[in-house]
This record gives C-alpha cells, structure tokens and sequence, in this order.
C-alpha cells in the first residue's frame, strides 16, 4: 500500500499473501480493515479510486514522451456493399509495428496493424465480417458493445481455430472438461484425455468464420477485441484490438465536430523487454498450456508505458478549436483519471456520450474515470488558447511515467466550431427502478485457490447465472472486493446508484461497463434487447476474465 500515489497494490502484502488468500473469505475482513485505514482515499467513492494489479516494469529505456506523433487508425473498407449490408474481410497476423521509435516489436494484429482498422457502421445497416486467422493460436472476436446475435458474440469457447488445429485437443480444453465436471481450474496427470474437444462446450472453426452484425442500435463508440477463453489477456496484450463506430442520423444533426476534429484515442499500457518486445507473465509463453500468468500479476497486469493508438505518450498538433475525443480504455487492467492542464490550469471537457452513445444533454467532467472496457465521448474546447500554447493529458491514478498519456500542441488559429448544442438526444429514455422486472446480485469475488469468482462460481460454460426476458428490464446490483470493471455482452445498462448514494456524472448515460470499487455496490437497470440466446457478464480486467470471473445469461 502506497499512500502518497493514491493507488493501491495487492501484491504489498508481500510474501503471506497466497496464505492470506488461501483464507478465502476472511481476505474480505483482512481488506476491508486495510482499507478503512485509507480513509480518505475510499470515503470519495469515485467511479475509479484505486487500482487493482502489478506493474510489471519494461526492461527497455523507456522513450521520451510526447516524441511521437499521434497515429491515426486506418478505416476499414468493405470488399463489397449491398442493399443493406456492408461485407469485410479481416485477418488475424503475425507481424511487426515501430512502436519505441528505433525498434520493431512483434505485434498479433487484426489486418496485421495495431490497434486493427476501425470498423465504420451505420445505424440500421448490417455488416458481415469474415475473419481468417493466420495465428499460430485459436481467436475468438468479440465487437464490445454490440447488440450481436449469440453466435456471432465472439464467445470464449466458440473459435476460430488455425488449419490443422481441430484435430487437436489442448490442455485448456482438457482444463475445461475437468472444470465442468466441479474439479476445478487444474489440470490433473490422472485425468483421462478426452479423444476430441466436447462439441457441447466447443465450437472450433476451422481458418475462418463469418461474424454477423445488425448493427441495430444507436451511434456509440464500440470496439472489438479478442475474447479466447483463458487467453484473452495475452491476445489483446499482442493486439488484437480495434474501435468500432457506430453512425446516426439523430448525431449527424448535431453538428458535432467532425473530420479531423473528430478523434478516436485507444489508450491502453504496455511493457517492453530490452529488445523493444512486448513482456507479459504468461506462465505459457506459447499460450496453449497452462493458461494464466505468474501468481504475482494474477491481480492484473499494469505497463509502465502508456499508449495511444499504439504510440507511446503521443502529441497531436490541433488548432484552436473544439475537438470531439472519443477515449476508450483498452488496457488490460489499469483504470485511469484523466485530466487535461493548459497553460492556465485545468481544461474541463463536456461528456457528451458515454459507452452506449449519446447523453440527453451535456454536461462538464473536470475530470475522465475510465476503467477497462469504457468509452467516454467528450468535447474539449481549445479556443481560448493561443498557437504554442500546450495541453497534457494526465493521469491522476498514474506514478511518474504512467501519470503522463498524451499531449495535445495549439499549432494554428482556427475557427472554433459551434458550440455543443444544449439536447443530444431528445428521445433518451431514462429507465425507472420501479419498472424492473427481477433484481439479482452478482457478487465479483477472489475465492479459496486463487480463482476469481462470480456469486462463488468460477466461469462453466455450461452453468447459467440468470435468464431474462426478451424486451425487459431488470435491476442487477453488482458488489465487489477489489476493483471489478463489470462487463454485460449484448444489454446495456443505466446505473441507479453507487455505494447506497446517486451515481456520480461520470456513471451518466447507456452503458455496458461500469467499475465496481473496492466493497462498493452497484445498482443498475439492465435492458434486453436485440436477441435471444446465450451470452455473458464478466469483469473486464483481462487477467481476472481469464482467470474464471465470467459468467452466463440467458435472453428467452
Ligand atoms: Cu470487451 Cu466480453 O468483452
Ligand atoms: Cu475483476
């Protein structure tokens, strides 16, 4: 426990820890009187208060910030276009990015680019992707906010498979038949084999598979990444993750600023080894057997160099005027507090949309929470400054280096554009408590064995967590022992409260994910829409995802 840097790290409870966890729910107790101690760093009850993983320092001399320009993601184009549906096509490779200037770094990126291409819908026009995978590693994708029919969700055990593979049978699905059967997470020697993986939990396809998407929904900030069961953390780690963007008319109207006022910003942190390679504690660095990293970053895996759209602490040249960020926090583990200093002090931004598309009405954010898997859509207004003038974007959670995330240069006079008008979306529906068909509580929890839990069960693929109707509206009340960025596929969600009190601005808007803090609680109005089928709720901290804290629903 570190006071002075407002952050909280798990593994300063030093070489006792895998006995204290071991005590299963007496950590809870043993936390809950470390954590009274931090009094005023928990009495805030901020969306994002701490930070729960390790920080595995790069070996690499880390390069100088704001040295890079700003890359911008290539768009994706369709190979053909229909009526009503838009078809690309998107493989998955092995390849090579500058990412510490002077040196290559192997990257595993969709189109062979990190972050992937940015996938471009419009509301009410399909898109059919077919992905081929060239990895030397099953895939499965996943489009992150997306109301998708179940078998194009990019679920965890539904792969995309290299040529050759299906007739192989890995030890994380021997791992599988031994977890279903309520034996556990490990792999044990006396285990019989079985002869083919159990088409019951596994689907494999074979080099390719066709990922359908309605795109039915409202414009949003999306994004897409890999989702393999018990390797999604390594996989995103490598690349395997791009924005998505979904287009309306309802915005379009708006006139927001747009073009090349108009930026995606995928931040994520990253650690490098002294060849300029990425490091990661995969105890496989194959990624086949067994799953899961060194005990010591099971909490999470924090780099020490932060990226934006791949570049380390970038700076991006802008003219004086508003300019739209749409921020996605694609890092495995770290939750950030953004926040922008100008040459007189603090630059506020107007939050304009939130993961699941535009607020009723803006309103100003001093600063931006942002845990693993959400977005946030912000104006910021640049005209009161002069040429020359310069912005950083901060973190508050960060130590030195991962204090700093980009900076923006003031380089020209512009016109600034209008103003943020004082509607977004007119037809917003604000979903009520008393309209709330059921509530149910799931409980995010470290269990007995180093497992993360969810209501005391690890991930089975064939157990169910709850079944919701089609067309409904549900409370779910989410609560935590340590930090949990808690993740719905397909239903997106209102939250109602925070730790017993009215949600904070930043928890504002529709929504697929939202943080739990340390012991917090979470209400939220869950909607089912879109399909029926299978889906799933885990956290979004990718070490904890891999490590069994996910979970089914069903939609009937
Ligand atoms: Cu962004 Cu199931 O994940
Ligand atoms: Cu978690």
């Amino acid at each position: 426990m570190n006071d002075g840097d407002n952050t909280l790290t798990l593994t300063a409870a030093g070489p006792g820890r895998r006995t204290v966890l071991a005590a299963g729910l007496a950590v809870s107790l043993a936390w809950a009187g470390v954590l009274a101690g931090c009094g005023n760093l928990f009495a805030r009850k901020e969306a994002v208060s701490a930070r729960t993983g390790t920080v595995l320092p790069s070996a690499i001399t880390l390069p100088e910030p704001f040295a890079v320009r700003l890359p911008t993601v290539p768009v994706l184009k369709p190979v053909r276009r229909d009526a009503d549906t838009d078809y690309y096509e998107l493989a998955q490779k092995v390849a090579t990015a500058e990412i510490i200037p002077g040196t290559r770094t192997a990257i595993w990126g969709y189109h062979g680019i990190f972050p992937g291409p940015t996938l471009e819908a419009r509301s009410g026009r399909a898109a059919e992707v077919r992905v081929r995978n060239e990895l030397p590693v099953p895939t499965s994708m996943h489009l992150h906010g997306g109301v998708v029919e179940p078998g194009s969700d990019g679920y965890p055990t539904d792969l995309v498979v290299p040529e050759g593979y299906a007739k192989r049978v890995d030890a994380s699905m021997v791992r599988m038949h031994a977890r279903a059967a309520g034996r556990g997470n490990a792999v044990h020697a006396h285990q019989p084999v079985p002869e083919a993986p159990d088409p019951g939990i596994w689907t494999l396809h074979e080099g390719e598979k066709t990922y359908k998407y309605a795109f039915g929904q409202r414009a949003a900030t999306l994004w897409y990444h890999d989702h393999r069961m018990d390797f999604s953390a390594p996989q995103v780690w490598k690349g395997l993750a791009g924005s998505a963007i979904v287009r309306d008319a309802e915005e379009e109207a708006l006139g927001l600023p747009a073009g090349d006022r108009e930026l995606s910003l995928m931040v994520c942190d990253r650690s490098f080894d002294a060849e300029g390679q990425f490091l990661y504690p995969a105890l496989d660095p194959e990624l086949s057997d067994p799953a899961g990293v060194e005990p010591k970053y099971m909490d999470g895996v924090l780099g020490d160099v932060i990226l934006v759209n791949g570049a380390p602490w970038p700076v991006k040249h802008v003219g004086t005027g508003r300019y739209r960020l749409r921020i996605l926090n694609a890092s495995n583990a770290r939750p950030y507090n953004l926040e922008l200093t100008g040459p007189d002090g603090q630059v506020p931004f107007t939050m304009i949309g939130s993961d699941g598309g535009l607020l009723p009405a803006p309103q100003r954010l001093e600063s931006v929470p942002m845990s693993p898997g959400e977005r946030f859509d912000v104006v910021v207004d640049f005209s009161r400054l002069s040429p020359g003038d310069e912005v950083v974007l901060g973190n508050t959670l960060g130590e030195r280096n991962t204090g700093l995330v980009m900076k923006f240069l003031v380089d020209k006079a512009v016109d600034p554009g209008p103003a943020v008008p004082a509607v977004l979306s007119a037809g917003y529906e604000a979903l009520e408590r008393g309209k709330a068909l059921q509530v149910r509580q799931f409980d995010f929890r470290l269990a007995p064995g180093d497992v993360w839990t969810i209501n005391g069960q690890p991930f089975d693929p064939g157990a169910l967590l709850a079944s919701a109707r089609l067309g409904t509206v549900e409370l779910w009340r989410f609560t935590s022992d340590f930090n949990h960025p808690v993740h719905t596929h397909l239903a997106h969600f209102q939250v109602i409260s925070r730790d017993g009190r009215r949600p904070g601005p930043a928890d504002a808007g529709w929504k697929d994910t939202v943080n739990v803090t340390p012991y917090g609680v979470v209400e939220v109005l869950v909607r089912f829409t879109g399909f029926r089928g299978k889906y799933m709720l885990h956290c979004h901290n990718l070490e904890h995802e891999d490590m069994a804290m996910m979970a089914n629903f069903t939609v009937v």
